[in-house]
């Protein structure tokens, strides 16, 4: 019996909402959700502990060599050790896009990514899973919301979280600095593929998205 994996891929900008809308569709489809920004972020924390300099392509791209980043349920772990809190530290985010830049980097990650999705039925979502990553996936989503938007939300989510020396500009500026490095970057720039099904995330609750998503993937 052929017994066929699924592959859904989203791509979009900073704090569209992918990765929320991602986790809770995985979890009712039974999927396995793979946050491909998390190795991205794993591999700066790594970068930043050893007070490396992220844009060192010589620096990150030995460091990479010599690291480990996996997933095991829903966990990221570096170098075997766990860095879900850590990675979304804003110092991260600050740093993120200039080692996301770097193409050996996207080299070895890509390869990573791509072998994840062999053997099981996965969601990934990041900047060139449409494309790149996985351009034959089932399934292709662009999620995107306004700067304004996402500005707010990230602004939120890090109040939350305590980090209070923050302001609702420099996350907005933060945004805006991020998404014009991802989507003008040389190699697998962010771009929404002709093949995506676009949902505007601004005006709409988690669940009407993914309402959105399952009609969606219903009709075919
Ligand atoms: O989705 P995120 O904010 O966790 O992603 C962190 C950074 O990693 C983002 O600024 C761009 C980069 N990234 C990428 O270049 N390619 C991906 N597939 C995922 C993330």
């Amino acid at each position: 019996i052929m017994n066929k994996n699924i592959t859904v891929a989203i791509d979009g900008p900073a704090g569209a909402g992918k990765s929320t809308v991602a986790k809770k569709m995985a979890e009712m489809l039974s999927f396995e959700y793979i946050d491909t920004g998390a190795m991205y972020r794993a591999l700066t924390l790594k970068i930043l502990k050893l007070g490396l300099d992220p844009m060192s392509v010589e620096d990150v791209v030995n460091t990479m060599n010599s690291t480990s980043i996996d997933f095991k349920d829903n966990h990221i772990y570096l170098d075997n050790i766990q860095v879900d809190k850590e990675i979304r530290e804003n110092i991260i985010s600050q740093n993120v896009s200039y080692i996301a830049k770097i193409k050996e980097v996207r080299e070895g990650m890509v390869r990573i990514q791509q072998e994840l999705a062999k053997t099981k039925s996965v969601i990934m979502d990041g900047r060139d899973i449409t494309t790149v990553v996985l351009p034959n996936a089932d399934f292709k989503f662009f999620i995107t919301a306004s700067v304004e938007e996402r500005a707010n939300r990230r602004y939120k989510e890090l109040i939350e979280k305590g980090e209070n020396n923050i302001s609702y500009e420099d996350i907005k500026r933060e945004i805006e600095n991020r998404d014009k490095i991802d989507s003008t970057r040389e190699i697998a720039p962010l771009t929404q593929s002709r093949d995506s099904y676009k949902i505007d995330t601004t005006n709409k609750t988690i669940d009407e998205c993914i309402e959105e998503m399952i009609s969606m993937i219903n009709r075919r």
